[in-house]
C-alpha cells in the first residue's frame, strides 16, 4: 500500500443491549420517520446475555462508508442506515458550527467503516435490530461528539431501537406531532427499581423469521381491523396499567398484562391478511406450561412474551427461578428436544452496562 494511503483510524467500540417489549409496538403511522401507531414499553436485558457490539472507524483515506454485520459486508445504502448516518452527521455539523472554537473537530467528510456483531441469533425475533441500531447510533454519536437525545435517531433505524438507548424499564411515547419530534423513548425506572425480577430466554429456533417485522407490521396496518382496535382502544389503558404495575412492583399484574399483550399482538398477526405466524408448536407448549404452572399455585408466578419469532422470554421472580428452570428441563429434556435450550446465563438482573 502506498505510504500516503496509510492512516491510523479513529476507532470506537460500544455495546448495546436487547430490549424485550411487554407492551408491543406493531404498526407505523409514518413509514419514513418510523412513527408508531401506539406507545410501547420494554425491559432492557443485561448485556451479558444478548448484546450487539459495534466498532466504528474513521479515516481520511477511507473512500466510502462501509458496514459489516456478523463478519459479512452488507449494503450501506440501506435507507435506514443512511437515515441514521445522515442524521448523526447533521447533528455533528450543527454542534461543530455552534462551538466555533472546538479544538477536537473531526473532519465530517471522512468516511466510516462499521463492524457490528451480535452474540445471539440475528433476525430470529430476539430484537437484533433494536440492539443493532441503538449501538450504531451510539457509537457514531461518540465518534462525532454528538450529545443529547439520541433515541429519536435510533428510532429512524428501527422503531424498537429507541428503547435500547436506555436501561431498566423504558417507554416509547408514540407522540402526536407529524415531524416525530415528540416520539421518543424515556426511562421509567432504572434497573435497580425491581431487583427481584428475572428474565429467561428460551431459544426455540435460531432461524431467520419468515416475515420481517417491518413488512409484517405494514401488512397488519393495511389489513387488520384488530390492530386498529388494539392501538386505539386497548394499548392506551394498558400502558397506564403497566406503568402502575411496574411502579408498584406488582408481579401478578405485570405478568398478566405482559401475557395478554403478547397474545393480542400474535392475534393481530393472525388477523393480518395473509396471516403471519411467528409462534410454532414449541412456543405454544411453553405458553401452556406457564399457564399450568400458574394455575397449580393459584397465582401468577411466571409470564411469557414472544416477539416476531417463536423464542420465548419468561419473566419470574428471583425466588421462583430455580423451580421454573427445573420445570422447563422436565418438559423439554435436552435429549428429546435438541432445539430448545436456555440461552447463556439463564437469569440476569435487568441492568444496562456502563458503556451505553
Ligand atoms: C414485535 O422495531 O423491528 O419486536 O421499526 O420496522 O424496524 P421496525 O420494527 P421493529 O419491530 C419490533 C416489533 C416487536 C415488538 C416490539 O419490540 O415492541
Amino acid at each position: 500500500m502506498p505510504e500516503e494511503k496509510l492512516c491510523v483510524p479513529t476507532l470506537l467500540t460500544c455495546t448495546a443491549p436487547v430490549n424485550i417489549a411487554v407492551i408491543k409496538y406493531w404498526g407505523k403511522r409514518n413509514e419514513d420517520l418510523i412513527l408508531p401507531i401506539n406507545s410501547s414499553l420494554s425491559v432492557t436485558l443485561h448485556q451479558n446475555q444478548l448484546k450487539t457490539t459495534t466498532t466504528v472507524a474513521s479515516c481520511k483515506h477511507f473512500k466510502e462508508d462501509r458496514i459489516w454485520l456478523n463478519g459479512k459486508e452488507v449494503d450501506i445504502n440501506h435507507p435506514r442506515l443512511q437515515s441514521c448516518l445522515r442524521e448523526i452527521r447533521r447533528l455533528a455539523r450543527k454542534r461543530h458550527s455552534d462551538e466555533e472554537n472546538n479544538s477536537e473537530k473531526l473532519n465530517l467528510s471522512q468516511k466510516v467503516h462499521i463492524c457490528s456483531v451480535n452474540n445471539f441469533p440475528t433476525a430470529a425475533g430476539l430484537a437484533s435490530s433494536a440492539a443493532g441500531y441503538a449501538c450504531l447510533v451510539y457509537a457514531l454519536a461518540k465518534l462525532y461528539g454528538v450529545q443529547g437525545e439520541l433515541s429519536k435517531v435510533a428510532r429512524q433505524g428501527s422503531g424498537s431501537a429507541c428503547r435500547s438507548m436506555y436501561g431498566g424499564f423504558v417507554q416509547w411515547i408514540m407522540g402526536n406531532r407529524s415531524d416525530g419530534k415528540d416520539s421518543i423513548a424515556e426511562e421509567l425506572h432504572p434497573e435497580t427499581h425491581w431487583p427481584q425480577l428475572r428474565i429467561l430466554i428460551l431459544v426455540v429456533s435460531s432461524e431467520r423469521k419468515p416475515v420481517g417485522s417491518s413488512a409484517g407490521m405494514q401488512t397488519s396496518v393495511k389489513t387488520s381491523p384488530l390492530l386498529k382496535y388494539r392501538a386505539e382502544s386497548v394499548v392506551p389503558q394498558r400502558m397506564k396499567e403497566m406503568v402502575d404495575a411496574i411502579g408498584q412492583r406488582n408481579f401478578e399484574k405485570f405478568a398478566e398484562l405482559t401475557m395478554k399483550d403478547s397474545n393480542q399482538f400474535h392475534a393481530t398477526c393472525g388477523d393480518t391478511y395473509p396471516p403471519i405466524f411467528y409462534l410454532n408448536d414449541v412456543s405454544k407448549r411453553i405458553m401452556n406450561m406457564v399457564h399450568r404452572y400458574n394455575s397449580h399455585y393459584g397465582n401468577i408466578k411466571a409470564a411469557y412474551t414472544f416477539d416476531a419469532g417463536p423464542n420465548a422470554v419468561i419473566f419470574t421472580l428471583d425466588e421462583d427461578v430455580g423451580e421454573f428452570i427445573e420445570l422447563v428441563k422436565e418438559h423439554f429434556p435436552p435429549e428429546t428436544n435438541g432445539e430448545l435450550f436456555l440461552k447463556g446465563l439463564p437469569v440476569s438482573k435487568v441492568t444496562l452496562s456502563e458503556e451505553l
